[in-house]
C-alpha cells in the first residue's frame, strides 16, 4: 500500500492511500450508480446540456426537461439553428434562464467555429459562453475521458470531509484548493467515472446535513469520519440576507379576453422572458390600485376599469424575493408598442414565462372560471 501525504492548506496534512481510495470509489460507482438519461452515451453535446441543467437544479427536476430538450434539439446543429424563444420555452420552469441563452450562444459558436465538434481541450472549451471551470471539467472528463477536475458544491462537500479541508467553500478562491486535490486523487484509467462517482457520493451518501457514513464506500479513507467531524464540514460562510421586493402585477383583458404581455429586457433577471405588466410598489400616498392604474394609463394609453386583486404570489430567487400582489382589470385596445402584445389564451401558450407569471395566469383562469 502506498500512502501519500497531500498538503492543501497550512492547517492540515492529509494522508491517503490514493489507489485504494480510487478502487473503493470506482467499484461502488460501477455497482450503485443511478440510471440517468445523460449516462446512456458519451455525446459531448448531451453531457454539456445535462451539466448546464444540473447547475443549481436537482436531478429529479432535470430528467424530464433533459428528455424534452434533447428530443427537440437533438444535435449542436439543431440547437444552433433554433429560435431563442423556443429554447427559453423548453427551459420554462427550470430557472436561471441565462443558462439557456448562454448555452445556445456557445453552441452557435461551436457550430460556426469548431465545425459542430465540442472542443476537447481546456483552453477552447473554457472560452465558450457559460462554460466555467466546473462545466469544462465535467465535459472533458465525462465525454472525453481527460483527467480534469470538475468541482462543484457537492464535490467540495465530499472532499472537505475526506481530506478535512477547512477552507470556506463559499469563497471563490477555495475552488482551486479542491481542484488541486482532485488532480492528486483522480483515476487516470477512468477520469469520467471518478468525477461522476464523487458527484454521486455527494448526492446519495455524503449529503449535506446527515451523511450516511455507515454506508459509505470510502469511509475508511475519510479523515472527517475518523475524527467525528463529518457534520462540521464543509465550512461555509452564511449567505447575506435576501432582499425583498413588493410588486403588483396585473392581467389586463380586453373585450375579446386577450391579455397584455410584455417582453422583459434582454439583460438581467429573467432576461427575454415574457411577463404580465407590473410595477414595484413603494410606500406612498397612493394605494396600490391607484399606482397600478396610473402606471397602466401612462404606459399603455388606455382606459382601465374594474381593478380587483385576485391573489398573492411569492417567488424566491437566489438573492431576492418577490412578493407579488396579483390584480386583474378590463382595458380597451392598447397602443402598439415593441415588445408588448395582446394575446388570446391559446396564443399565450407559445411564450416563455417565469414560473411566478404562470402561477398568476392560473389564478386568473381559476378566478374567472376559464
Ligand atoms: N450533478 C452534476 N452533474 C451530475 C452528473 N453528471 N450526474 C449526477 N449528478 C450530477
Amino acid at each position: 500500500m502506498e500512502v501519500k501525504k497531500l498538503d492543501y492548506n497550512s492547517i492540515t496534512t492529509h494522508h491517503i492511500d490514493i489507489y485504494a481510495f480510487q478502487r473503493d470509489l470506482l467499484t461502488w460507482f460501477q455497482e450503485e450508480q443511478r440510471d440517468l438519461p445523460w449516462r446512456k452515451d458519451k455525446d459531448p453535446y448531451k453531457i454539456w446540456v445535462s451539466e448546464i441543467m444540473l447547475q443549481q437544479t436537482r436531478v429529479d427536476t432535470v430528467i424530464p426537461y433533459f428528455h424534452r430538450f434533447i428530443d427537440k434539439f437533438p444535435t449542436i446543429e439543431a440547437l444552433a439553428q433554433a429560435e431563442e424563444e423556443q429554447v427559453l420555452k423548453s427551459w420554462e420552469g427550470l430557472g436561471y434562464y441565462s443558462r439557456a441563452r448562454n448555452l445556445q450562444a456557445a453552441v452557435r459558436e461551436v457550430h460556426e467555429k469548431y465545425g459542430g465538434i465540442v472542443p476537447d481541450n481546456p483552453k477552447d472549451i473554457s472560452s465558450l459562453k457559460g462554460v466555467g471551470p466546473y462545466t469544462a471539467g465535467a465535459i472533458l472528463s465525462i465525454a472525453y475521458g481527460l483527467p480534469e477536475p470538475a468541482v462543484d458544491g457537492n464535490v467540495m462537500r465530499v472532499l472537505s470531509r475526506i481530506l478535512l479541508i477547512t477552507d470556506d467553500i463559499a469563497k471563490a478562491s477555495s475552488r482551486k484548493i479542491f481542484e488541486t486535490a482532485v488532480r492528486d486523487l483522480i483515476s487516470h484509467d477512468n477520469p469520467s467515472y471518478f468525477n461522476q462517482a464523487l458527484m454521486e457520493l455527494g448526492a446519495l451518501i455524503c449529503t449535506p446535513t446527515s451523511p450516511s457514513c455507515l454506508l459509505c464506500p470510502v469511509r475508511e479513507h475519510c479523515q472527517a469520519f475518523f475524527e467525528g467531524k463529518q457534520t462540521e464540514l464543509p465550512v461555509k460562510m452564511k449567505k447575506k440576507k435576501q432582499r425583498i421586493v413588493q410588486l403588483a402585477s396585473i392581467l389586463l383583458s380586453d373585450k375579446e379576453g386577450r391579455l397584455v404581455i410584455q417582453k422583459r429586457p434582454s439583460e438581467g433577471l429573467l432576461a427575454n422572458l415574457w411577463e404580465f405588466p407590473n410595477i414595484e410598489i413603494s410606500l406612498q400616498y397612493m394605494t396600490e390600485k391607484e399606482q397600478l392604474s396610473t402606471a397602466i394609463k401612462n404606459q399603455y394609453d388606455t382606459h382601465i376599469e374594474n381593478i380587483e386583486m385576485i391573489g398573492k404570489i411569492q417567488h424566491v430567487f437566489t438573492h431576492l424575493t418577490w412578493n407579488i400582489n396579483v390584480y386583474q382589470a378590463k382595458i380597451d385596445k392598447i397602443r402598439e408598442q415593441k415588445n408588448v402584445k395582446q394575446v388570446t389564451l391559446e396564443e399565450i401558450k407559445a411564450y416563455p414565462f417565469p414560473v411566478s407569471n404562470q402561477k398568476m395566469l392560473k389564478q386568473y383562469l381559476d378566478s374567472n372560471h376559464l
